[in-house]
């Protein structure tokens, strides 16, 4: 099959299955958030931690045979706490991973920012999700001016009265490194993000119960890819990064196991269509 057969698609089936059915080296960026081990087992029927890597592995394979060699992979996903303690098997993920061939490049943090207060015997509110940055080799696409953002009010009191110092690099007092030129920031309107992405959970989807903000998809789509580059999402669930590539002009391909939540994706799309 060629890769014009799945273009704009939503496919309903198992991904161990469709994957196969995809061509090589055909998509420009995966994100994705699988099923959290353990995590809503009445709903996925979902893998116990202990089994996460092994049943993660072959996925990850076809991912890559999949992926183009200049594109990157997002995996959304974060290690649940048990017996007191957080367990690994997303570590032991990122290090098979690595064995697999896949470069670790980053990992970005959604900071959960809506998040209610709470407190257990151990920990606090668990308020953050990892979103690891993949790739298949260290020259990928990105286009960092894409998510660049306002440069914020504390810059004009930084900037009124610059000293000497803050118009050069120095090497700082303990010698740990030069210091920036603060003058650079003069003119500037826009900067570049941390790694942090501050974003509000999805509360108005309330018929997929682990759905992310279109905002997360969004942002990685932004950085990168450009228009009309292929976004696959193979746990598409409700539809979020579909929704997110009609709104960024991307192609997208979705799967998605369950009934339920296929159609709802195929609504979703729908309505982001009319609303387009
Ligand atoms: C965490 S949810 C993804 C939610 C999605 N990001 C959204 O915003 O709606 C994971 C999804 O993967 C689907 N899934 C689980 N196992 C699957 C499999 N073997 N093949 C395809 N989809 C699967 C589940 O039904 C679920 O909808």
């Amino acid at each position: 099959m060629r890769i014009n057969d799945f273009i704009n698609k939503i496919i309903y089936g198992d991904i161990k299955e469709k994957l196969l059915q995809i061509p090589s080296n055909s998509v420009d960026l995966i994100v994705t958030s699988p099923p959290y081990a353990d995590k809503r087992k009445i709903i996925y029927n979902t893998i116990p931690a202990e089994k996460y890597v092994e049943w993660f592995m072959p996925i990850t394979d076809e991912l890559k045979r999949i992926l183009n060699e200049n594109g990157s992979f997002i995996l959304n996903i974060k290690e649940k706490a048990e017996n007191g303690e957080r367990h690994t098997y997303v570590l032991e993920l990122i290090l098979e991973m690595k064995k697999q061939g896949w470069l670790w490049v980053e990992e970005y943090i959604w900071h959960k920012k809506n998040c209610y207060p709470g407190k257990w015997p151990n920990r606090f509110r668990d308020a953050w999700e990892r979103c690891l940055h993949f790739t298949k080799q260290k020259k990928f696409k990105m286009f960092q001016e894409s998510v660049m953002i306002p440069i914020g009010d504390w810059v004009e009191e930084r900037l009124k009265n610059l000293s000497e110092r803050d118009k050069m690099r120095f090497e700082s007092r303990s010698k740990s490194g030069f210091g920036k030129n603060i003058s650079n920031w003069l003119n500037r309107d826009k900067v570049y993000p941390t790694n942090v992405l501050h974003l509000a959970t999805e509360c108005s989807n309330k018929n997929h119960s682990a759905t992310f903000p279109v905002a997360l998809p969004c942002w990685f789509i932004k950085l990168f890819t450009e228009e009309g580059d292929v976004v696959l999402d193979p746990f598409i669930g409700s539809g979020t990064t579909a929704i997110a590539c009609l709104q960024l002009n991307r192609k997208y391909i979705g799967i998605e196991i369950k009934e339920e939540y296929y159609k709802l994706a195929i609504e979703r799309i729908k309505n982001t269509q009319h609303e387009l």
